[in-house]
């Protein structure tokens, strides 16, 4: 069973892919993490993200550097960001994905475009969703854990921008696909999020 989870950034999509991996006792990728990845190797190198030749020269990162702290900063994300424009670099990424989606037993996978081009034939999908303010009060109270200035215009601004690059690029744009469900976050709690997703997978494949 391969269930398929994108949505934008701050959706709550790694919350309810997570916990549909559990509930489901299925393995679980965030495939955002590998465009982290090779955005901080590529900073790193001190090349630049938005050069398709400096990006495509860092997808063979190699594996520990996923188990890396930074890659789960607001600057990983930008750098993700400007990566994963760049057909060539989605194109060094799809395989790893492909066969972490179909091994054996089945897998969750979040992040952009599984539903629409790494997994079309999921046995479940959602698409998670939430709106550009919920998202930004959400990083804003994350945020205000470690840092007393978080700035929640700048954030709000941040992902009005990521929304912006994620969903107008040519190549794979974050977009709901016709056969996913929709699940809106902007006004529950995590619990009942995750509840409805539960629910929503529970509807499509009649697994429980
Ligand atoms: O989900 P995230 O915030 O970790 O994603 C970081 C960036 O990576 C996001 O701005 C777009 C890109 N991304 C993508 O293009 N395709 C994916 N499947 C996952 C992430």
């Amino acid at each position: 069973m391969i269930i398929a989870v994108d949505g934008p950034a701050a959706s709550g999509k790694g919350t309810v892919a997570r916990a549909l991996a559990e509930h489901f006792g299925l393995p679980w990728l965030d495939t955002g993490l590998l465009y982290r990845a090779v955005g901080i190797s590529v900073v790193r190198a001190d090349r630049d993200p938005r050069k398709p030749e400096d990006a495509l020269a860092a997808c063979d990162f190699p594996e520990a550097l996923l188990d890396d702290p930074e890659l789960r900063s607001e600057a990983a994300g930008k750098y993700a960001s400007f990566v994963s424009a760049h057909p060539a670099v989605r194109e060094a990424l799809v395989d790893r994905q492909r066969v972490f989606a179909n091994q054996p037993g089945g897998a969750v996978l979040d992040g952009r475009d599984i539903g629409t081009v790494i997994a079309p034939d999921a046995d479940a999908k959602l698409f998670v969703t939430a709106s550009a303010e919920a998202r930004a009060d959400r990083r804003y109270k994350d945020e205000l854990r470690s840092s007393a200035d978080a700035d929640l215009a700048a954030i709000l601004a941040d992902i009005e921008d990521r929304d912006r690059r994620d969903s107008e690029r040519a190549n794979a744009p974050l977009k709901r696909a016709d056969d996913a469900d929709l699940l809106d976050t902007t006004n529950l709690t995590i619990s009942a999020a995750v509840q409805r997703a539960i629910a929503l997978v529970e509807a499509r494949t009649g697994k429980r």
